[in-house]
């Protein structure tokens, strides 16, 4: 079997949600861990909590989406542990909802800049020492907003769509050079995480002027907060990315709700007919 014991697990947006959460599989798993996320408080008291596991565990307070703190980002885990044997390109946000038309230039560039520019830094910054050593895994979480097409989060589906076209080219990529790097494309339906306080983190440079902490009319947000309440745990995914990560397995899709709206979607791209999605997201699990 497989052993996972001593290796390292560095993990984006690792202070909160999923991103602990597979943190934490892998503390259990016997790996060390390196904790990158913008938020300082929250990054302390997850480290502490992997520590308490009897791992190595460091946090690296990082904004995805700034080269420079990748770049340091990669010398603290080359220098304390070396190449990462595994690593998780997570950290997201829910930018930008609302009709199109109401959304602006602010909404765009910090979805794009921590969900999509994000994963490009990883890539760069992590991805050759995996090459030249040849192993580990890439775990790159997307969304079935990266699958599907439904309208009220433009910025969100496209760069989840574009986390997908990375995961995908990067595997076919790595099969034709015969790597043994694996490339893992994690598409979580609605999980019960922080993401929907996700205005916590944005930018004061990039907050819109007369919107509120949330940027969402505040009964939409209660609304919200409810489904999500409700919705699967962040432990239940990550024990499906380590089963992934073992079994090798490309997609790691958490439930089932979507199938048929992805299903939809691709019979209408074959048969050239109109894209199917109506209402949101939200809307398949009523
Ligand atoms: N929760 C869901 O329903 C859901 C569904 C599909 C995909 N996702 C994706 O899962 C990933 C994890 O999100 P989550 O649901 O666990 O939410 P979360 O808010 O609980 O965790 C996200 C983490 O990313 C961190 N982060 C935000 N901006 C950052 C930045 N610029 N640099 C570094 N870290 C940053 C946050 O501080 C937080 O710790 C995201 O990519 C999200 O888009 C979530």
């Amino acid at each position: 079997m497989q052993s996972f014991e001593n290796k390292t697990a560095v993990v984006t947006g690792g202070a909160s949600g999923m991103g602990f959460a597979m943190a934490s599989v892998f503390a259990r798993e016997g790996m060390n861990v390196v904790l990158a996320d913008v938020e300082k408080g929250a990054l302390r008291e997850a480290v502490a909590r992997i520590e308490a596991m009897g791992v190595e565990a460091i946090g690296v307070p990082t904004d995805v989406s700034s080269e420079a703190e990748m770049d340091h980002l990669g010398d603290v885990v080359r220098s304390r542990f070396g190449v990462p044997d595994v690593l998780c390109l997570n950290a997201g946000v829910a930018g930008g909802g609302g009709p199109s038309h109401n959304l602006t230039t602010k909404d765009w560039k910090w979805a794009i800049d921590v969900n999509l520019y994000g994963v490009i830094q990883g890539l760069r910054v992590f991805l050759g020492g995996m090459r030249e050593r040849d192993s580990g895994d890439i775990v790159m979480t997307a969304s079935v907003a990266g699958l599907t097409s439904f309208p009220g989060s433009l910025p969100y589906n496209a760069t989840k769509h574009a986390v997908v076209g990375i995961a995908e080219t990067l595997f076919s990529e790595l099969a034709d050079a015969g790597s043994r790097v694996a490339v893992h494309c994690l598409c979580p339906g609605l999980v019960s995480t922080n993401i929907i306080r996700s205005e916590r983190n944005r930018p004061k440079e990039l907050q819109n002027p007369g919107k509120g902490a949330t940027g969402m009319d505040p009964g939409v947000q209660t609304m919200i907060e409810g489904v999500f309440a409700s919705a699967k745990p962040p432990a239940e995914v990550a024990e499906l990315v380590f089963a992934a990560i073992v079994n090798r397995r490309f997609w790691i899709q958490t439930d089932e709700f979507f199938r048929a709206s992805i299903k939809a979607r691709h019979r209408a791209i074959e048969n050239d007919e109109d894209p199917p999605a109506r209402g949101s997201l939200l809307s398949v699990y009523s």
